[in-house]
């Protein structure tokens, strides 16, 4: 209820503010914050996403809540202790990196820890609760709407790291789905604020398979979609801090795949188009693709790329797609 939710985004509050007093002044925090400044964030960024660090303690939290009078099964529900067999509360996050997750109010509904060494799992996330779907929030999307709307873009990343290296160095309309496939929730959001949606994941297999799926949502509701490669499998936190902002966005932002262009590069990798049957299956998916968008100069254009590379009449290929479009309805 009403102030169910009321008494959990206040215990949120708190905790943000306490792990990140904790990340500047306690001993282990500053291992933490080191940690951070090594990536490459900058004090004031820490500050502005108010990162933060949990203490290596099973009560800490449980004793700090319960202090400020929350009640201990209220801070299970709300995803922030845990509770064993035996009714023993305990800490949820314990010595990580504290990503407090705002929703498109500023407020803090969950957190992301991140573990300082290789402890698996890597991320530790908050449940799904009440205040928290993480299938609805997109990360740092109340920062960056204002500029979405005045860019009419918006760049969408699979993780933290990449969203706030790219709003510190120049690219504040940055959002993050945080890992999972982008839904169509989501997608509407950025819609309504949005023109060009630029698809901006990680280059290795899980990355490409999910900006397929993000770039295919998008289109299918009208965005003007854009696929971005960050080049020699780095994710793009990472080509940020080895190249910086300007470079990330004019050699990956600024040189992004249009739609097509990215599901062309994507189903050639299926097919050897030395082989005939390969090279008609190839076009036939192409065309599938090409058929789906709703402006026929956007068709066109395609249709001749297709045409002179396969040595294909225009003619015969603008004839398919009338019967694919036919058969879609
Ligand atoms: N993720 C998660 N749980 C994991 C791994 C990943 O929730 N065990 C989510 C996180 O939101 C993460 C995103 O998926 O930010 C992308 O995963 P990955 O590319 O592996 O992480 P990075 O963001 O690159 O992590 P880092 O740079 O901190 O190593
Ligand atoms: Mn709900
Ligand atoms: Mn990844
Ligand atoms: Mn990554
Ligand atoms: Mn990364």
């Amino acid at each position: 209820d009403n102030q169910e939710s009321q008494a959990m985004l206040e215990a949120h509050q708190w905790l943000t503010k306490l792990y990140h007093h904790l990340l500047k002044n306690s001993k282990d925090g500053r291992k933490a914050y080191e940690y951070l400044l090594e990536r490459g964030f900058t004090e004031e960024t820490i500050q502005k996403y108010q990162l933060g660090y949990s203490p290596d303690d099973k009560e800490f939290v449980v004793t700090f809540l319960e202090k400020k009078g929350f009640h201990p099964q209220a801070m299970v529900k709300a995803g922030l202790l845990s509770v064993n067999d035996q009714g023993n509360y305990a800490d949820r996050f314990r010595g990580r990196v504290m990503f407090p997750l705002r929703n498109h109010l500023g407020k803090t509904v969950a957190f992301a820890g991140r573990s300082l060494g290789d402890q698996e799992p890597k991320y530790l996330n908050s449940p799904e609760t009440d205040l928290f779907h993480k299938g609805r929030l997109l990360y740092n999307f109340d920062l960056a709407r204002s500029s979405i709307r005045k860019e009419k873009t918006v760049v969408l990343f699979e993780g933290f790291g990449d969203v706030i290296s790219a709003a510190q160095s120049g690219i504040p309309y940055a959002v993050g789905t945080m890992g999972t496939s982008l839904s169509s929730t989501q997608a509407n959001l950025l819609k309504k604020y949005a023109d060009q949606i630029i698809v901006c994941y990680d280059g290795d297999r899980a990355g490409i398979e999910a900006a397929v799926k993000a770039a295919k949502l998008t289109k299918s509701i009208g965005c003007q979609t854009f696929v971005a490669r960050v080049p020699d499998g780095l994710d793009p936190d990472d080509f940020i801090r080895r190249h910086g902002g300007g470079r990330f966005k004019k050699e990956v932002l600024d040189t992004s795949d249009t739609y097509i262009s990215f599901m062309m590069s994507y189903l050639r990798r299926d097919y050897n188009l030395q082989v005939e049957g390969d090279r008609i299956a190839y076009i036939e998916k192409v065309l599938q693709e090409i058929a789906t968008l709703d402006r026929a100069v956007e068709r066109e254009h395609y249709l001749n790329e297709l045409s002179s590379e396969f040595q294909l009449s225009l003619e015969t290929l603008k004839e398919e797609i009338s019967q694919i479009r036919s058969r879609q309805g």
